[in-house]
């Protein structure tokens, strides 16, 4: 019998402010993002904006509908968005901001499993890691430089082989 474990490292960082200028500008992208956000049954807002390697920034926000399973994450909307826009580029960082109806406790949320499913799936497709920037209106930000860091056991391409 075998134990193994996995350790996830991850950054705490204080405040918007304090992320170097191009981290940052993603940041705000999601912040305004958020904008865009059609969440007429729950009320939670949820922006996102994705960073490819020649520098240009994809928003997205969540997207609800009365039938309700067919809403999408903000993150998959930005991603699948910034995927479409052109092959040529691969996709470094995604930044993911929220926010309640009642703002008087935020907590920073982390993406679904699907969103972290469909990250993985991207770090494939373009061969790369994805840093991955999650904060909600004053909370810290959280920085995971990978998002197998976050979607352990993942499921890939090389199942299917
Ligand atoms: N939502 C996101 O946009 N991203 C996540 O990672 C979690 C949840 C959205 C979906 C739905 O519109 C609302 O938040 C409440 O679940």
């Amino acid at each position: 019998m075998k134990h193994k474990s996995f350790s996830t490292q991850y950054t705490v960082i204080e405040s918007i402010d304090e992320l170097e200028d191009s981290e940052r500008s993603l940041c705000y992208a999601a912040l305004s993002a958020l904008q865009t956000s059609y969440a007429r049954y729950s009320g939670y807002r949820v922006g996102a904006a994705v960073l490819m390697d020649d520098g240009a920034i994809t928003q997205g926000a969540n997207q609800e509908n009365a039938v309700y399973p067919l809403g999408l994450c903000a993150e998959r909307v930005a991603m699948y968005s910034a995927a479409s826009a052109t092959a040529e580029r691969k996709m470094k960082a995604v930044a993911v901001t929220t926010e309640k109806r009642s703002t008087d406790e935020n907590v920073p949320a982390f993406p679904c499993g699907s969103c972290r499913q469909v990250m993985v799936e991207m770090e494939r497709r373009y061969d790369c890691k994805i840093t991955i920037y999650i904060f909600g209106p004053g909370t810290p930000v959280y920085k995971v430089n990978s998002a197998r860091d976050i979607l352990p056991f993942a499921f890939d391409d090389r199942h299917l082989e």
